[in-house]
């Protein structure tokens, strides 16, 4: 039987290989077998879907969590919503719960977003919840709940930070100065040496105080002309902390350290749709695309932009596809909860993963064998040996599988385990009775689609 940790091996050991050059540089702390990484990320890699969670006081302007960037709002102003930021529907549980229903397996929580308000009572600064009039930590309950839900928890940490008095002016900062002379004069009296030290503690923080965290989600690096880069961060700092205090942590690939083949664990397609599965230095590498329901991460109330349930559950199928996993976002309101059209997607999902979640757990990109018939994507469990058709539009009758001949050994929709007859044509079609290639096999469908959001065939392969 091949496992799908044995089917990604070997993209795992040829990266290995073919990065030799780079391995040599890979400090004694970061040592570890193309083996010993897959069983690391072996829950990750079968899980496949997660919630993201972007929450922090740009919930009050509800335009964006870049409102203070967009707009040029100075800390001054900024402060207003720090002032009132109150979010007394704040229910961790309800949150924890809907995840679980939607079918997500794990979540990943922005502690601290790029103006630096912090979701938890960190020791190393002000500007966190539990002096705004909530006045409690946010993190712990939602750890908790999400835990209880068994539920894995992620840490999203922005390495951009607005607030913090010592991060230097740079392209991206809304309250720097505008010419580069004056900018150069501002930043003489910042020290980015004081915000190293406090992203580490901050990080210790986060990664002692919660119990084990499993994925940590570092965003983002901006390197060249006036901006910043695994330098500027001591990337290679952190993730030396990061990996002592959480060993067994999956971190992605935003802290700039794309040029080496350690500084990193997965890559991060960020709102748009890899056409195949995503490669470095020609190999395929464990990814996981991060999504929004409506363009904007956190709530955003007047963005009317929103994705239909069809369209998430096809993005879900279509990652795993490519072997990929989906991390989708809900921006909580100001309130603390989850505004009605965020509910009605995860509901939908939810609807949709209680029947079919079996094609996408454990799943991935099916073997090149196997053709994707027209208007379809395939997902592939290895170990069972089996493959998901997902049937993005339903055909009339028939479901040409081209050169499945002899592969298959049964087939049934997913989501009533109904059998679907198959067949393959003997002779030439007349004017009453469909052609096909001698390997090919056609499924028999019943002429309505069947009433979900996305129809699935199972088949059970030799
Ligand atoms: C981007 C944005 C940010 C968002 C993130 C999610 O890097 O800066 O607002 O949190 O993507 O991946």
């Amino acid at each position: 039987m091949i496992t799908l940790n044995k089917f990604l091996s070997g993209t795992l050991v040829s990266l290995f290989l073919f990065t030799g050059m780079q391995a040599q540089n890979r400090p004694s702390w970061a040592k570890e077998t193309p083996e010993q990484k897959e069983k690391r990320m072996a829950w990750w890699t079968h899980d496949r879907f997660g919630m993201f969670i972007h929450w922090g006081i740009y919930a009050l302007p509800a335009r964006h969590e870049w409102v203070k960037q967009y707009e040029k709002i100075s800390d001054a102003d900024y402060q207003n919503y720090f002032d009132r930021f109150d979010p007394d529907l704040y229910n961790p549980r309800e949150w924890a719960a809907q995840a679980k229903k939607a079918g997500m397996k794990y979540m990943v929580v922005t502690t601290k977003h790029h103006d630096g308000f912090c979701l938890w009572d960190s020791k190393y600064t002000d500007f966190k919840v539990t002096n705004t009039p909530y006045g409690k930590d946010l993190i712990k309950p939602l750890v908790e709940a999400f835990r209880a839900e068994g539920i894995r928890i992620g840490f999203y940490y922005s390495l951009i930070d607005w607030h913090h008095p010592d991060f230097t002016y740079d392209r991206l900062h809304p309250n720097g100065p505008k010419s580069k002379e004056e900018r150069e004069e501002a930043n003489r009296k910042r020290n980015m040496d004081n915000y190293r030290r406090y992203m580490k503690d901050q990080l210790t923080e986060l990664l002692t105080q919660y119990g084990q965290i499993d994925e940590l989600f570092m965003d983002f690096s901006y390197p060249g002309e006036n901006g910043k880069g695994h330098e500027e961060w001591d990337a290679e700092g952190l993730l030396k902390l990061v990996r002592q205090l959480q060993p067994n942590i999956i971190v992605d690939n935003r802290m700039g350290m794309d040029h080496t083949d350690w500084g990193w664990d997965f890559v991060t397609p960020e709102q748009f749709m890899p056409q195949t599965w995503p490669t470095v230095n020609g190999e395929r590498v464990p990814w996981e695309t991060c999504q929004t329901f409506s363009g904007s991460w956190g709530y955003h109330r007047d963005e009317h932009t929103w994705k239909s349930v069809h369209q998430l559950i096809v993005m879900l199928a279509e990652t795993v596809s490519k072997g990929g996993n989906l991390l989708l976002n809900v921006g909580p309101t100001a309130r603390g909860n989850f505004d009605d059209r965020a509910n009605e997607r995860l509901e939908g999902i939810g609807r949709w993963m209680k029947f079919n979640g079996r094609s996408v757990y454990g799943c991935t990109q099916a073997p090149a064998e196997y053709a994707v018939p027209q208007n379809c994507f395939l997902t592939y469990h290895p170990e069972k040996k089996r493959l998901y058709i997902h049937v993005v539009e339903w055909p009339f009758k028939s479901l040409h599988l081209p050169g499945y001949r002899g592969k298959i050994e049964y087939a049934q929709l997913l989501h009533d385990g109904s059998e679907v007859k198959f067949r393959t044509q003997s002779k030439a079609g007349g004017h009453t009775t469909e052609t096909s290639g001698a390997d090919d096999v056609m499924l028999q469908l019943p002429v309505q689609r069947p009433d979900s959001e996305l129809p699935v065939i199972e088949l059970f392969l030799k």
